[in-house]
């Protein structure tokens, strides 16, 4: 299962140098709000590349699955998960949270969308195309995750049994980044690299020809720094009393 990529160390590695890291949110977001935080994966190669940041105190990391956190009874005042809980079982993961949070005690799930050039509308080989080319190739590795990550996480609200529940959509994120960020990007995604894995060269060759176009379509260098726009989706909900 591609989930699996993830321990490996090299794609971990890449992972949280290209994307918007969990780690980081957790340290930066919720350390000051909470007094412990802990990040679990199941992969232990994330849970590394998650111990080499700097971080305060009441942070740490721990290999885990979801769906058993081994937190005590009643003890959790807040859950979220970054991009993931697409692979969760979610029957399973349900019963944990209504186990370990407390009464109100809450969940966030989120996700995001491949990140969105910005100011570029007008070119005659439009950034969006160039980038659905690409996922237009990688079709075929696609799996049933994919989908709940493409249908914003409709399939992971509806599995949430707790009746206070909400969506949180549209939420935008604007990012500076350069051309070759973004090709990183686009390398450290499961399906890009299910393909190279399978077709190395032909997977290579695609990627060069993405930068390539976007390049001679928006007329800079791949370390022209342009603006990003992030979608992100969210799924809250509240364990009741
Ligand atoms: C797309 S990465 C996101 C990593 C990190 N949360 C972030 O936002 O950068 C998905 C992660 O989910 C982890 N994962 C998948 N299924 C899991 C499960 N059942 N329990 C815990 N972690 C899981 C994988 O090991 C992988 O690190």
């Amino acid at each position: 299962m591609a989930v699996y990529f993830f321990e490996e160390p090299e794609h971990a590695a890449r992972y949280q140098k290209y994307r918007p890291s969990t780690p980081s949110q957790l340290q930066e977001g919720l350390a000051s709000h909470f007094d412990k935080v802990v990040g679990i994966d199941l992969s232990e190669a994330q849970i590394e590349e998650a111990r080499k940041m700097d971080g305060p105190d009441n942070v740490s990391y721990r290999q885990g699955v979801a769906e058993e956190m081994k937190f005590e009874d009643g003890s959790v005042d807040l859950v979220t998960v970054g991009a993931a809980a697409h692979w969760f079982d979610m029957e399973k993961f349900m019963k944990e949270l209504a186990r370990i949070l407390k009464p109100h005690g809450c969940v966030a799930l989120y996700c995001y969308e491949v990140p969105h050039l910005l100011g570029y509308d007008h070119c005659s080989d439009h950034p969006t195309q160039i980038v659905q080319d690409l996922f237009t190739i990688l079709k075929p590795y696609e799996t049933e995750v994919n989908s709940i990550v493409w249908n914003e996480y409709k399939e992971v609200f509806d599995a949430i049994t707790f009746p206070d529940k909400e969506r949180a959509e549209d939420i935008y994120v604007k990012l500076k980044k350069s051309i070759s960020w973004f090709i990183r990007y686009l390398n450290s995604s499961v399906l890009y690299q299910s393909y190279q894995k399978e077709d190395p060269e032909n997977a290579k060759a695609s990627l060069e020809k993405v930068e390539q176009r976007l390049l001679n379509a928006l007329g800079v260098s791949s370390e022209t720094v342009v603006e990003f726009s992030m979608k992100y989706f969210c799924v809250l909900a509240s364990k009741p009393e």
